[in-house]
C-alpha cells in the first residue's frame, strides 16, 4: 500500500523503513514534516493509508479531505487516539488504527525519571556543577521511601510506575474505574488519594471525564507542597490553575512531559524564537517545574515497536480490510 506519513522526523524514517525493509518492503512510504491538518491533507492524494502522531488533527476537515483523496486508513503511531473525530471516521467509512502498548516501560522509566530529578533537584544541581558552585543550599531533597504516591489510572504505564515506587519502599494508592488485581496498593476514591498523596501521577487517557480533572477543587484538596508529574495528556491538568498553585506554593514540585497546548511548541526547534505561549512561559520560570518535550515515549525500544506495529496494522488492512490493532468506533464498525 502506499502510506504517508505526517509529522515525520528523521527517527520516524529509520524505525519505519528498518520495520518495512524487515517484513520485505510491502509498502511504499513517503515522509513529510507537515502536520496534518484540513491543509495539509492533500499531500495524501492517492495514498490508501496514512499514518499520523500525537498532535496532528485527525478531526472532520482533515478526515474529509483524505477520504476524498483515496485514503481508507489512518495509523496512529500513538497508543492514545484523543485527537481523532472517530464518529467522522466512522461516517467516512474510514479505518483507525493505533499502536496500543510499543513500551508501556519508556513512559514509566520517563515518569520516575522526572520525579527523581526534582526529588533530589538533579535538573538545578547539573546547571550549579557546571558553573563550579558546589553549595548544597536550596537541593535539599526528602526521601521516596516511606512516602505515599497516588497512581491516577492504573493501566498499563501506571501499573509498572506503580511497581517501581513500591520498589522504592513508597506506600502506593491508586484511582481507576477499573481495578487490576496486580497492582502493587491500595485503590481508593479520587477525593481520599487527592487528600492523601504527596506525590501524585497521571496515567489516565485523556477524554470529556478525564479533561482538567486535576483542577482548582482537585488541587485545594491536596496536601501542601504536593508533588505532581503528568506524562499522560496536558489537558488532564488545567495549567492556569496548577500556575497558580506553584505561584501560592500549594505545589511543592512539578514534572511534566505534555502540556495542554503542546501542539504548538513541542516536537520542533524554537530555541532562537520567542515563546509565544505566556502560561507555558511562566511555567519555565518556576524552579521546582521540570519540563521534557512528550519524550516518555522516546525510546529506540518503543520506536521499534511502533514502527513495527504500524507496518503490521497496514499489512493487516491490506489483505483483510482491518487493521490489527482497530481503535473501536462508536457503532463497533472499527473490530
Ligand atoms: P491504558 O489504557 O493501559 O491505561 C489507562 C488507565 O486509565 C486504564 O486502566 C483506565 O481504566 C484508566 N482510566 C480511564 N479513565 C479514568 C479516570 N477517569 N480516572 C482514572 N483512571 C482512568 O493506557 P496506558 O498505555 O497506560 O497510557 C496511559 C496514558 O499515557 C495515556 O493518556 C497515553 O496517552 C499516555 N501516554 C503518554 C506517552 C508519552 O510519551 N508521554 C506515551 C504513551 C502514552
Amino acid at each position: 500500500m502506499r502510506i504517508v506519513v505526517f509529522s515525520a522526523k528523521p527517527y520516524d524514517r529509520q524505525f519505519i523503513d528498518q520495520a518495512n525493509r524487515a517484513a520485505g518492503c510491502p509498502h511504499q512510504i513517503s515522509y513529510h514534516d507537515v502536520r496534518l491538518d484540513a491543509h495539509s491533507a492533500v499531500i495524501a492524494n492517492g495514498a490508501e493509508a496514512i499514518c499520523a502522531f500525537v498532535n496532528d488533527e485527525v478531526a472532520r476537515p482533515a478526515l474529509t479531505v483524505l477520504h476524498s483523496g483515496g485514503t481508507q486508513l489512518v495509523c496512529l503511531r500513538s497508543a492514545g487516539f484523543n485527537n481523532v473525530d472517530l464518529a467522522a471516521a466512522e461516517e467516512l467509512g474510514m479505518a483507525i488504527a493505533r499502536v496500543p502498548a510499543y513500551s508501556p516501560h519508556a513512559v514509566a522509566e520517563h515518569t520516575i525519571a522526572l520525579l527523581l530529578s526534582l526529588v533530589r533537584q538533579i535538573h538545578r544541581a547539573y546547571a550549579r556543577v557546571r558553573e563550579g558552585n558546589f553549595a548544597l543550599d536550596g537541593l535539599l531533597g526528602f526521601d521516596l521511601a516511606g512516602r505515599k504516591v497516588g497512581v491516577i489510572g492504573t493501566g498499563q504505564i501506571g501499573l509498572i510506575v506503580a511497581r517501581i515506587l513500591a520498589g522504592f519502599g513508597c506506600e502506593i494508592l491508586g484511582f481507576d474505574p477499573v481495578h487490576d488485581p496486580r497492582f502493587p496498593g491500595r485503590y481508593t476514591g479520587f477525593g481520599e488519594l487527592l487528600d492523601q498523596a504527596d506525590i501524585i501521577t497521571l496515567h489516565c487517557p485523556l477524554n470529556p471525564r478525564t479533561h482538567h480533572l486535576i483542577d482548582e477543587a482537585a488541587i485545594a484538596r491536596m496536601k501542601p507542597g504536593v508533588t505532581i508529574i503528568n506524562t499522560s495528556r496536558g489537558a488532564v491538568i488545567d495549567t492556569r490553575a496548577i500556575v497558580a498553585a506553584l505561584k501560592s506554593r500549594k505545589i511543592g514540585l512539578l514534572g511534566l512531559d505534555v502540556y495542554e497546548e503542546e501542539d504548538d511548541i513541542f516536537f520542533e526547534d524554537l530555541s532562537s524564537q520567542p515563546i509565544m505561549d505566556d502560561v507555558f512561559a511562566r511555567l519555565l520560570t518556576f524552579p521546582n517545574v521540570l519540563i521534557t518535550g512528550h519524550q516518555g515515549f522516546f525510546t529506540a525500544d518503543a520506536l521499534q515497536a511502533i514502527a513495527e506495529t504500524t507496518i503490521a496494522n497496514v499489512t493487516a488492512f491490506e489483505s483483510t480490510g482491518v487493521p490489527l490493532h482497530a481503535v473501536d468506533l462508536p457503532q463497533g464498525k472499527g473490530a
